[in-house]
């Protein structure tokens, strides 16, 4: 039986048939969920936010990265720290604010144990009743066993002994700088939450899913779109666009990037503009056109429209998808097997001018945001999924096969879903990276 400990029986996959499919007890077991928490997010690199969130000396924000409650803050002596949100004395949040700045201590309000914002035990209520023993140097609020700063991108480990960042970064680092290289990046102001009752690993699937827009977001792709005058623009030059795909999808050519990265297209001098700039070009021409002299400027031509462009959307193994073509983060965590707290961010380059700022936020915002032409859709999908896995023991696989061993799906196909299956198996069961995460 599939107990969670024996994660190949969750996948069955028939290259040489061109079959994949996965047994939806992977999304509703306990066991499943519990596993995945030992396995995968205890044991990978998770973003946890970005330094624009806390850029000053007392600047901090709190957030849950893993089920761990954490304080990220910008310490006095200027350094950028991940720490655990917990009392050394008995346990309380030790900071209950959201976010906040100018902050020079965090104050326990339980006992009113103080530490400062380097997280180091400063103050105690009647410290003399302690014995010779006790030790407060050693009781800091406890940093995350590791982290690393990638150009303003925080990200930490529960693993002590994991790979360099790096290493475990592979071939998505390179895509990933490239999505850094727009500018002099920032999150904006706030951040967007939601969740959903939904297992994490469909929100993974619909993150990189181009078969899904033309169904789900028919509104928007089929309605909106045309009727803001905007039109399947983004494509590989010379090549036509691919009828019934959404454009955001439509340049295809997913590539695996290695350790279960994946995206949906590679960057590419070859192409000009994502689905922002078609509508940015249309409503705010001379605002993106300035915009662009400042990246070939710095970049040069081919360059300039590699970055500009994007990658389409991909993922950091297992829970951040960057989605190039509106400029969005988002994570996600898992409580529960049908349960997880998702997040998003806009990260916009601070060249940009008000105007432009403005005209990205809006076209974030109204495909992504809480009331925007996608997300409420694909929430209703993904419950409608989870909610239907009830049927599991009469109808117990779900398939994404979609591509093998075919040609012309383009940016149809779900090479990416498969590609993620196959590390999430390796590390259920091996606890390693996959060997291959090709068909
Ligand atoms: S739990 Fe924080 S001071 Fe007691
Ligand atoms: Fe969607």
């Amino acid at each position: 039986m599939k107990d969670g400990h024996n994660a190949a029986e969750y996948i069955v996959e028939d290259k040489e048939a061109g079959l994949f499919r996965i047994h939806r007890d992977a999304f509703v077991d306990q066991a499943v969920f519990e596993r995945e928490r030992a396995m995968i997010f205890d044991r990978s690199w998770l973003f946890a936010g970005h330094t624009s969130e806390f850029p000053n000396p007392g600047d901090f924000v709190t957030r849950s990265v893993a089920g761990r409650p954490m304080i990220l803050v910008r310490s006095d002596d200027g350094e950028f720290r991940a720490l655990l949100n917990t009392c050394r004395h008995r346990g309380n949040l030790v900071c209950r604010e959201s976010k906040g700045s100018g902050a020079e201590v965090f104050r326990c309000f339980y006992h009113g144990w103080i530490y400062n914002t380097r997280g180091e035990l400063k103050g105690i209520p009647g410290e003399e009743a302690y014995s010779e023993a006790f030790d407060r140097e050693s009781l800091g609020l406890e940093p995350a066993p590791r982290m690393h700063n990638h150009r303003g991108c925080i990200f930490v480990s529960f693993d002590p002994d994991i790979e360099s960042f790096e290493d475990y970064m592979g071939d998505a680092l390179a895509v990933f700088n490239n999505t850094l290289d727009l500018g002099d990046l920032e999150f904006t102001e706030g951040q967007y939450k939601y969740s959903m009752r939904a297992n994490w690993k469909l929100i993974v699937e619909n993150s990189m899913d181009g078969y899904h827009g033309a169904a789900t977001h028919e509104r928007y792709f089929t309605h909106f779109i045309p009727a803001m005058g905007l039109s399947d623009s983004v494509k590989p030059a010379g090549a036509e666009p691919t009828p019934g795909v959404p454009l955001a999808f439509a340049h295809g050519g997913t590539q695996t990037l290695r350790n279960g990265h994946v995206t949906i297209a590679m960057p590419s001098s070859e192409r000009t503009g994502n689905r922002s700039s078609t509508f940015l070009e249309k409503y705010h021409a001379a605002a993106l056109a300035e915009f662009r002299n400042g990246l070939v400027h710095v970049h040069g031509e081919a360059k300039a429209r590699m970055v500009e462009g994007g990658a389409g959307n991909y993922l950091i193994f297992p829970n951040l998808v960057v989605i190039d073509g509106w400029r969005v983060f988002r994570s996600f965590y898992p409580l529960s097997p049908d349960y997880m707290e998702i997040s998003g961010w806009a990260l916009m380059p601070k060249e940009d001018s008000p105007e432009l700022r403005a005209a990205r936020l809006e076209w974030y915002l109204g495909f992504q945001g809480p009331g925007g032409f996608a997300t409420p859709d694909d929430v209703e999908a993904l419950e409608g999924c989870q909610a239907a896995f009830a049927t599991r023991k009469e109808v117990e696989w779900s398939d994404i096969s979609r591509g093998m061993k075919a040609t012309g799906p383009g940016g149809t196909g779900e090479l990416q879903m498969r590609s993620f299956w196959r590390e999430w198996n390796a590390r259920m069961t091996t606890g390693g990276h996959a060997e291959s995460w090709d068909d």
